[in-house]
């Protein structure tokens, strides 16, 4: 059985080339924040409320809150987006594999770019429903496919931070939403909502004009069985000969583990290979039915963290504090926390790991909300603790954009078999927008003041889901860190989640199907189809 340090050595280094081609797909996070962030700050802009009701603002007195859009229309026009990018998120999964990756995401750009136009051109409620619709499709496309593309590529040494680069972009878009508001909505013409919404197509052409450059997954080639294309785009992408004995020997590894799959996995139809997401032992950790639940409950706790609450109703929340000047301000300190403590993940997430950066981020998370939920309820009108509060939330913030934010997509895009990875990515994604909407409808009712009427209070909520989030690190995340997507499959098969960390690669998967002739080390692998149809191939 070879060693740690020979298996350590199947990999190329990391170039800067590699480093900047995998973080580019990163930029799609922009359009993720973007469009989750703009979209309060329009639905609150005189003149669009002007135009998609009834209401003039002259006829109410300032601060008068019934000058708003009514909450049915504000919940249509905000929950379609999620409606569109649950189902894109779900489809692209197959779409990724039958097309490739790379065009999926393309594909997404130009779905996206349609549903913009439309909802540029709109000037009532119809056609921008409509293009939100579309707008959402395609940002479904995109946020599902540019993790599994993003893990699929990048070497395993700095996967975890190039996918932490996603969250980066999301922070990012979203702060950029908050700017661009802030900058047009006192306009007078149209240009109040038309610029912060036409503006998101420049990302969608910047991602979907820059990706073509890029090369397809390695993966998605040798799911498709063209090895020579694989070993091109392999190369390409850690930035190698072709003839490359390194290349040869991760692509070794790739194969090897598809094939490993397929054996385990017998194949079938359409739905068939659908059902595979859900087949194996609730009780079996490596089964692909607990790594699809893993994945899509893991995006769930992530939303039940109550992050979104700070970046959807943050303003309005500060507003009923009512001893705070700048509500606004407030909310853009909020999402500069975001933005700032983010990239310490870029570092944690490969020093740290993924468990523990989930583990302490949720202790983290849980002890901040309950210090605000106490003080708020115990003295939440005096305007030294209402600081008190803002403090503990923008801590509770460089939490989450440290630990939760980047690491649930990180172990999302690396958990999956091949054979299932594209849909339990998809799955995973959709299942981070269907909370992400739940929650944003269930909110209002949870603190407005002619409903529940929380207050300060719905900090203890949000602790106590993070006390869950803490308890579903600790028993159910298993560390990926420093392992090839191939090691992560066998960790997954050989451990639980608990004694993960301890694991270490001790075979390859190559060795085991007979793909490699080990001479001493692993260095002489031979790929089916034999080395010399691979090294033929152009680069
Ligand atoms: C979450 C979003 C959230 C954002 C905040 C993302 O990881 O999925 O729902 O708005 O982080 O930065």
């Amino acid at each position: 059985m070879a060693g740690t340090s020979d298996l350590d050595r199947v990999e190329a280094p990391v170039t800067m080339k590699t480093y900047l081609m995998c973080a580019f797909a990163a930029f799609g996070g922009i359009f993720f924040g973007y469009d989750s962030g703009y979209i309060n700050g329009v639905m609150g802009m005189p003149y669009f409320i002007e135009l998609f009701t009834d209401l003039k603002r002259a006829d109410f007195a300032e601060g008068d809150d019934g000058f708003s859009l009514p909450s049915w229309q504000k919940s249509l026009i905000t929950s379609i987006l999620s409606a569109g990018t649950f189902f894109g998120a779900i489809i692209a999964g197959d779409l990724a594999d039958f097309f490739g990756r790379r065009n999926t995401i393309v594909a997404g750009c130009g779905i996206f770019i349609v549903g913009v136009i439309l909802q540029t051109a709109s000037s009532a409620l119809g056609l921008l429903v409509a293009g939100r619709l579309i707008a959402g499709f395609g940002v479904g496309f995109v946020s599902a496919i540019i993790i599994l593309y993003m893990s699929e590529i990048a070497p395993r040494k700095v996967r975890g931070a190039i996918v932490s680069g996603y969250q980066f972009c999301i922070t990012i878009g979203l702060l950029l939403a908050s700017c661009v508001d802030y900058g047009t909505q006192d306009r007078s013409d149209s240009g109040s909502y038309r610029i912060p919404i036409a503006l998101q197509m420049l990302w969608a052409l910047i991602l979907g004009i820059g990706l073509m450059f890029l090369p397809e997954s390695p993966r998605y080639y040798v799911k498709k069985g063209n090895l020579p294309e694989a070993t091109k785009v392999l190369a390409q992408l850690r930035d190698q000969p072709l003839d490359s004995e390194l290349i040869q020997q991760e692509l070794a590894e790739i194969v090897a583990n598809h094939e490993y799959e397929l054996q385990v996995v017998p194949q079938g139809g359409y739905l068939h290979s659908w059902g595979n997401c859900f087949r194996g032992s609730l009780f079996d950790s490596s089964s692909y039915l607990r790594r699809t639940i893993l994945g899509t409950s893991l995006q769930m706790m992530q939303q039940w963290t109550g992050v979104n609450f700070i970046f959807y109703f943050g303003t309005t929340f500060f507003q009923d504090l009512g001893t705070i000047s700048n509500p606004f301000l407030i909310g853009l300190i909020t999402t500069l926390v975001n933005v700032c403590s983010t990239p310490i993940s870029f570092w944690a997430v490969e020093r740290l790991g993924r468990r523990p950066l989930l583990i302490w981020g949720a202790v983290g998370m849980f002890v901040c909300e309950f210090i605000v939920a106490i003080i708020g309820t115990v003295d939440g009108q005096n305007p030294k603790s209402v600081q008190a509060m803002i403090a503990f939330i923008c801590l509770y913030i460089a939490f989450f954009a440290s630990t939760w934010g980047p690491g649930a997509w990180v172990v999302i895009g690396e958990i999956y078999p091949l054979p299932i990875r594209s849909r339990g990515v998809g799955l995973a994604t959709a299942s981070n927008w269907l909370w992400n909407c739940i929650i944003a409808v269930i909110t209002p009712y949870l603190v407005g003041t002619d409903e529940a009427n929380l207050g300060a209070k719905v900090f203890f909520l949000w602790g106590s889901l993070c006390v869950l989030c803490f308890l579903y690190a600790y028993f159910l995340v298993p560390e990926t860190k420093g392992l090839t997507l191939e090691q992560v499959d066998k960790m997954m098969e050989e451990t639980t989640p608990r004694t993960s960390a301890g694991w270490k690669p001790h075979s390859t998967f190559a060795q085991e199907m007979g793909l490699t002739e080990k001479k001493g080390e692993l260095n002489e692998v031979e790929v089916s189809p034999p080395k010399a149809e691979i090294g033929d191939a152009a680069v």
